[in-house]
């Protein structure tokens, strides 16, 4: 068993990582201002795991935190994840997105705290408009955004507290992550959790672009595999891709779902987003090598998504 931190945790993947946690018997703590994240996603295990209520950049609070708990690991998954809200708000989610993760790190550097590994969630968005595909973990990167300049000098700094400092770190480059208990309430939300929101309740989607654009979507499930592989089993501290190596358009990606749900989705074209990557795809050779193989197919984790949430939205309009 050990004792581990998700902050973020009541967020999207932060939540399924906690479900999978607690069900392995490990001691989990949640640290989540539930600015996007749901008290909901927690509710099975609510009372299973300690969770607070709080602002990753109270330093203050987080130093006790660190202080008073002897985690085993840290999963760092707090943050502005829209990379369009970074572009609307540079310097707010620069405070979450970076200072907030360096904080930690120095924090648990200058008190020599005895962590197994701080796992940083980094992101695709790194690579940017790179023409190269796929993508490997030492390409060449291009930060476009508020949110991708963070994210790449936030995976750089956690990098470098092991190379300077012996702290165990690791990074991952999650691509497009989707499935249960990602929030659509925002414009910025995950594309899949918008389009599943627009096709229960039979409204217009609004497509930024022609739909030519690809990511390489990666089913939740396997992502919670993956961080557990990597905090556990990486030999050295450095970065790795967490994708399913698969790439497919938006277009595709609605035919698809389209095709699972039974549904026709109503789409309103709008021009493309400032910043918006054009073409997103992993090479995952090298989480390979520590065994990892992603179970979902798309249309798989497309289908196991739908169904979720068919049933809660059924037992939701029970208790209304
Ligand atoms: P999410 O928004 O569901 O989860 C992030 C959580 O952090 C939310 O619950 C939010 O309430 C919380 N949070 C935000 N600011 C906070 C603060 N100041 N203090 C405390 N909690 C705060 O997003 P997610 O999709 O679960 O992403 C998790 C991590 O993975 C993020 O770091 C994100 O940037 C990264 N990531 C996600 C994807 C993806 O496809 N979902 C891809 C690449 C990287
Ligand atoms: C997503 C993640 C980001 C992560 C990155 C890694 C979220 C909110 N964003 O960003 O954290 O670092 O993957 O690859 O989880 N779109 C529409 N209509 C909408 C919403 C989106 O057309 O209503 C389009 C976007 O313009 C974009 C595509 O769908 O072209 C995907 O958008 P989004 O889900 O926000 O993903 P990324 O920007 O790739």
């Amino acid at each position: 068993m050990s004792n581990v931190l998700i902050t973020g945790g009541a967020g999207f993947i932060g939540s399924n990582l906690a479900h999978d946690l607690v069900e392995k018997g490990n001691k989990v703590t949640i640290v989540d201002d539930l600015s996007m994240g749901r008290l909901e996603n927690l509710v099975d295990i609510q009372d299973k795991i300690i969770f607070i209520e709080h602002d990753v950049c109270d330093h203050e609070f987080m130093h006790e935190l660190l202080l008073k708990n002897n985690f085993d690991y840290i999963y760092y998954l707090a943050a502005v994840a829209s990379v369009a809200d970074s572009v609307e708000r540079p310097v707010p989610t620069h405070k979450i997105n970076q200072e907030s993760v360096l904080d930690t790190l120095e924090f648990i550097r200058a008190n020599e705290l005895k962590i197994k590994r701080f796992v940083f969630s980094s992101s695709a968005a790194v690579y940017g408009n790179l023409k190269a595909s796929p993508k490997k973990e030492d390409m060449p990167v291009q930060p476009l955004t508020p949110y991708a300049v963070d994210k790449y000098a936030s995976e750089r700094f956690t990098l470098d507290y092991n190379y300077l400092y012996g702290v165990p770190t690791v990074a991952v480059r999650f691509f497009n992550v989707y499935g249960p208990m990602q929030n659509p309430e925002s414009p910025y939300s995950g594309v899949l959790s918008i389009i599943t929101d627009k096709l229960q309740k039979n409204e217009t989607f609004t497509l930024y672009g022609d739909g030519s654009q690809t990511r390489d979507f990666v089913y939740v499930g396997d992502v919670v595999a993956a961080l557990q592989l990597v905090a556990e089993k990486t030999p050295i501290s450095t970065v790795y891709n967490i994708a399913d190596g698969g790439e497919t358009s938006l277009n595709d990606v609605i035919h698809t779902y389209e095709e699972v749900a039974h549904r026709k989705l109503d789409i309103n074209y709008l021009p493309k987003r400032n910043g918006d990557i054009d073409k997103s795809l992993a090479d995952v050779t090298k989480i390979k090598t520590l065994g990892f193989k992603p179970k979902w197919t798309l249309k798989d984790g497309l289908k196991e998504y739908w169904d979720y949430e068919e049933k809660r939205s059924e037992s939701h309009g029970q208790h209304e």
